[in-house]
């Protein structure tokens, strides 16, 4: 299962879905460009937002309380907005795109 994360300028990476890891660490573990998890996924530094391709909302799930108060700081916080730190992965997300927000670059 793969994932893919756009980033603003429009550059394309590819990433195996592993179960049992957020979104966050697949994409530091591959070395995606403008995903840092400076917090170590904690929900508390933002450095890990993703805008999840509407299609998917409703699959990946939204945000919760704690990443709800984090997004909100953020003027570039989209509707599908998330912290991928909070997104634990399924195999069946098989074909998930998310686009990387512009201060991510
Ligand atoms: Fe810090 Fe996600 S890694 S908020």
């Amino acid at each position: 299962a793969v994932v893919t994360f756009v980033s603003h300028g429009g550059e394309r990476h590819e990433a195996s879905l592993e179960a049992g890891r957020s979104l966050m660490q697949i994409a530091t573990n591959n070395a995606v460009p403008g995903i840092d998890g400076d917090c170590g996924g904690e929900a508390a530094c933002g450095t890990c937002h993703v805008i999840v391709d509407p299609k998917w909302s409703e699959q990946v799930g939204l945000s919760g309380a704690d990443e709800e108060e984090m997004l909100a700081m953020n003027p570039e916080r989209r509707p599908t907005s998330r912290l991928s730190c909070q997104m634990m992965v399924s195999t069946s997300w098989d074909g998930l795109t998310v686009e990387l927000p512009e201060f991510q670059m």
